[in-house]
């Protein structure tokens, strides 16, 4: 006699007619027992034995489907009757932005060197942004081709969305005297018509190093070894002499173009180089507006670009593909 299959019992009904039809008092198990002497005494051990057997069978059969049945109607009462042994559906996994992800890279190849990473803040007062950085009152900088200027009774003209990240530098050193090693990272905008090359806001990574002695020799190794372990070994970097109200000297960064290698491209504006920021020693007139003595100490700052660094290294053509939040681009960054 083979086992009987509870996995058929579907439902409540089915289970009690299994019921009725082989374990109740008038059902089929108790009729054969009733039967047992119409066999050959001396089959009939046997026989009752078979019998038992095909009762266990059956009332195992009942037991477990009942409990089947039981438990799936208590699930069905507080999840909806959700089969929970079925596979889930995979969730679409986002990635981090292209522009977090090299902003990252970039803090890490200056980390490893002893800088530390420091923040202020979007929306700065004239002073931090201009006025302690030695902008002459009248700058062009000041202008509103250039600037944003947050309008709130009482401060017109004095609170600005800050154009670069230089004026952190100047927090940073209210803060605490040299030595100082401070990246500060953050978004910047300026009033531009946007384009494949220029954006209302962009992101900069400003670097600032004080201490005794600190030298331009500083300055351009400290960049060449970021240039060198960002980009690769043959990169070539050139300094080209500028001018920044808070730096003296001053000097811009180019490096070789990493799209055209030289052969001409609209990015590098078919030169071979491309700008990636801005650099110079922090003018004395800095350091004593921040209240550090410029007799005692010098240093250096530079500020980056990181869509300018993003664009370079995976070869991105339109700045204003960063913002767009096109997936199809944005996915291609998901295993960077
Ligand atoms: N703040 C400058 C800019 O936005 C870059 C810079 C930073 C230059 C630090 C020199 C030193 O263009």
């Amino acid at each position: 006699m083979g086992e009987i299959a509870s996995n058929k019992l579907l439902n409540t009904d089915a289970l009690e007619l299994f019921r009725l039809r082989f374990l109740s008092r008038n059902g089929l198990v108790q009729n054969l027992f009733g039967r047992l002497k119409e066999v050959e005494p001396e089959a009939r051990k046997e026989m009752g034995q078979l019998l038992n057997g095909l009762k266990t069978s059956a009332e195992e059969a009942f037991a477990t489907a009942k409990t089947r049945l039981e438990s799936a109607k208590e699930n069905s009462g507080t999840l909806g009757g959700i089969d929970l042994t079925l596979p889930g559906l995979p969730g679409a996994l986002g990635s981090r932005h292209v522009l977090s992800l090299v902003q990252e890279q970039m803090l890490a190849v200056f980390r490893q060197i002893g800088f530390a990473v420091a923040d202020g803040p979007e929306i700065e007062d004239d002073w931090h942004n201009f006025t302690a950085l030695n902008f002459p009152p009248n700058h062009p900088a000041r202008d509103m081709q250039d600037t944003f200027f947050v309008s709130r009774s009482g401060t017109e003209g004095d609170v600005v969305l800050r154009t670069h990240t230089s004026p952190v530098q100047i927090r940073v050193m209210q803060e605490r005297q040299p030595p100082i090693r401070s990246l500060m990272p953050g978004r910047v905008y300026r009033n531009e018509a946007i384009s494949a090359r220029a954006h209302c806001l962009f992101h900069q990574i400003e670097g600032l190093y004080i201490d005794k002695g600190v030298s331009f020799v500083d300055l351009k190794e400290t960049l060449y070894y970021f240039v060198r372990t960002f980009f690769g070994p043959g990169t070539e970097m050139r300094f080209r002499p500028s001018f920044f109200p808070f730096t003296e000297p001053s000097a811009e960064i180019d490096i070789s173009c990493q799209i055209c290698h030289g052969s001409g491209c609209n990015i590098c504006k078919h030169t071979g180089w491309v700008e990636i920021g801005g650099s110079g020693m922090v003018h004395p007139n800095v350091l004593r507006n921040a209240g550090i003595d410029p007799d005692t100490y010098t240093g250096f700052a530079f500020g980056m670009g990181v869509e300018r660094t993003a664009m370079l290294k995976y070869q991105i053509r339109d700045l204003r593909l960063f913002t767009e939040n096109d997936v199809r681009f944005l996915r291609q960054f998901a295993a960077v």
